[in-house]
């Protein structure tokens, strides 16, 4: 019989990159248990899904997924599936895909991660199937050092704040994630201090909205503190966060990213819509002037900032005038990329409990497709701008392809370059280059790199 420690783990992600660090969290905690990560289902002993549900869509990959496990499982009488994240937290969902997959071992939530080693013994050892998901979490478990095992050492996310107190009417988070929590500064700071001690020169600071940090702490210190604490961490070379909430944006934060290099000219501000009244059903607590005049004010503040959004169409009451109103703002403030969104009604949220869904799907496609195309057209433009400009891009991929060397990176502003190279001995990962931009293309530039 095979020993619990011995088992070979794969997990399978959904969603933002909030469950991402979840799920190197898990990582590290199995490898803790002396398990070892395999790449295929067909290794894999134990199978751990970290699921999403922002989205209908989100929630339709895991369920077929899990479809396709429990198929697996049919034939391999030993697979241990595990099934976590925010689908778990919602309401009756756990219940739900116990009775409809019999094949799932386990179930647990966002705030009982850290008791999956617990649960893996009871499913293993006494062959039960374990059910456990908690309300809310019992605290932040800080003592357990989460911070060894990571995906990416060069580039680090670090939560810097579970949850989020918003509750925007159509949002499923707040309800999944629970309350606003921020962890101490230093507990933040000591994990950045031992990713630079080994090896990491950038780092993602995260939460649902940075912009608010500390606020909730019986401590005086706002995000642009800690920010500021983060730059004095030797070795750390970049700092990036998101996402920023356009209501909670202040005047110390945009003097304090124009202050400091290490802090990158990247700014993800989400506007969701440019009409004042879907805004306000939205519960987004500013107005479409508002936003663009703190576009305008972060833009003449720090030179050469990038501002990527995401925008929602199709919201309940959205009529072609309101979505016109999104197309203004969308021209207006120039953004560098946006991630757009068709509206899909989340069980709980106040938009779906008090509004109808009344865009028929139809016109919300071709109001997606109508943003998009828009969209391109400035990303593209605004990257054609860059050619011939040299930036810092950090390497963070190297492959031989054909006879050449294929690097990418990102600049600090968050766009993606694309170098070939024929000398082949170089090993540039993890370096920064000075890359000079050759060509441009909607989602990325091309670049050679710069030697003296
Ligand atoms: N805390 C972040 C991100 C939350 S989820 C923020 O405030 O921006 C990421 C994005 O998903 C949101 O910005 C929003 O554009 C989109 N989203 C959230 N709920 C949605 C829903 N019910 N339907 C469609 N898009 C949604
Ligand atoms: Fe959701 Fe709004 Fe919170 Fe973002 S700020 S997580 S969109 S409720
Ligand atoms: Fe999805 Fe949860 Fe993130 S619902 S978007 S994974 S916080």
């Amino acid at each position: 019989m095979k020993m619990l420690e011995n088992l070979k783990y794969m997990t399978l992600t959904w969603g933002c990159q909030m469950n991402e660090r979840d799920t190197e969290i898990i990582q590290s905690m199995l490898e803790d248990m002396g398990m070892k990560e395999v790449a295929s289902i067909n290794e894999a002993d134990l199978i751990v899904l970290v699921t999403c549900c922002v989205r209908e869509k989100a929630e339709n990959k895991v369920y077929a997924k899990l479809g396709e496990l429990s198929k697996i499982k049919r034939d391999r009488l030993d697979l241990v599936i595990a099934v976590g994240g925010c689908m778990m937290q919602q309401k009756g969902v756990g219940e739900k895909i116990q009775k409809r997959f019999p094949e799932v071992d386990i179930i647990f939530g966002t705030h009982n991660i850290d008791r999956l080693p617990e649960l893996l013994n009871r499913a293993f050892l006494e062959k039960e199937r374990v059910l456990e998901i908690w309300e809310k979490d019992k605290g932040i478990p800080e003592e357990k050092d989460f911070y060894k095992k990571r995906k990416d050492f060069l580039k680090s996310k670090v939560i810097i704040s579970y949850g989020c107190n918003n509750f925007c009417s159509y949002c499923i988070v707040p309800f999944v994630r629970g309350r606003e929590r921020s962890r101490k500064p230093k507990d933040i700071i000591n994990e950045i201090k031992y990713l630079a001690e080994n090896g990491c020169v950038e780092v993602m600071l995260l939460g649902q909205n940075v912009n608010s940090y500390g606020k909730d702490l019986g401590e005086e210190i706002d995000f642009s503190d800690l920010l500021k604490k983060v730059v004095e961490i030797d070795g750390m070379e970049r700092i990036r966060f998101m996402t920023s909430h356009p209501k909670d944006f202040s005047e110390k934060l945009i003097r304090t990213i124009a202050d400091y290099d290490k802090i990158c000219n990247h700014i993800h501000l989400p506007v969701q819509a440019g009409s004042n009244k879907v805004l306000r059903s939205m519960n987004r607590g500013y107005t479409r002037e508002e936003y663009l005049s703190l576009v305008s004010k972060i833009k003449s503040s720090i030179p050469g900032v990038s501002i990527t959004t995401d925008i929602i169409v199709g919201f309940p009451g959205e009529t072609r005038e309101d979505f016109e109103q999104t197309l203004d703002v969308v021209k207006e403030a120039e953004f560098d990329n946006a991630y757009m969104f068709i509206y899909s009604p989340r069980k709980g949220t106040a938009a779906a409990e008090k509004f109808k869904d009344d865009v028929s799907l139809e016109e919300k496609k071709e109001r997606l497709q109508e943003l998009m195309e828009l969209q391109n057209k400035i990303s593209l433009k605004i990257n054609k701008e860059l050619v011939g400009r040299n930036f810092i891009v950090l390497i963070d991929s190297e492959e031989e392809k054909e006879g050449k060397k294929i690097y990418a990176g990102r600049t600090e502003t968050n766009k993606i370059v694309n170098i070939q190279e024929d000398d082949l001995s170089r090993k540039l990962y993890g370096t920064f280059q000075n890359v000079e931009i050759i060509s441009a293309q909607t989602w990325s530039l091309s670049g050679k790199i710069v030697r003296h």
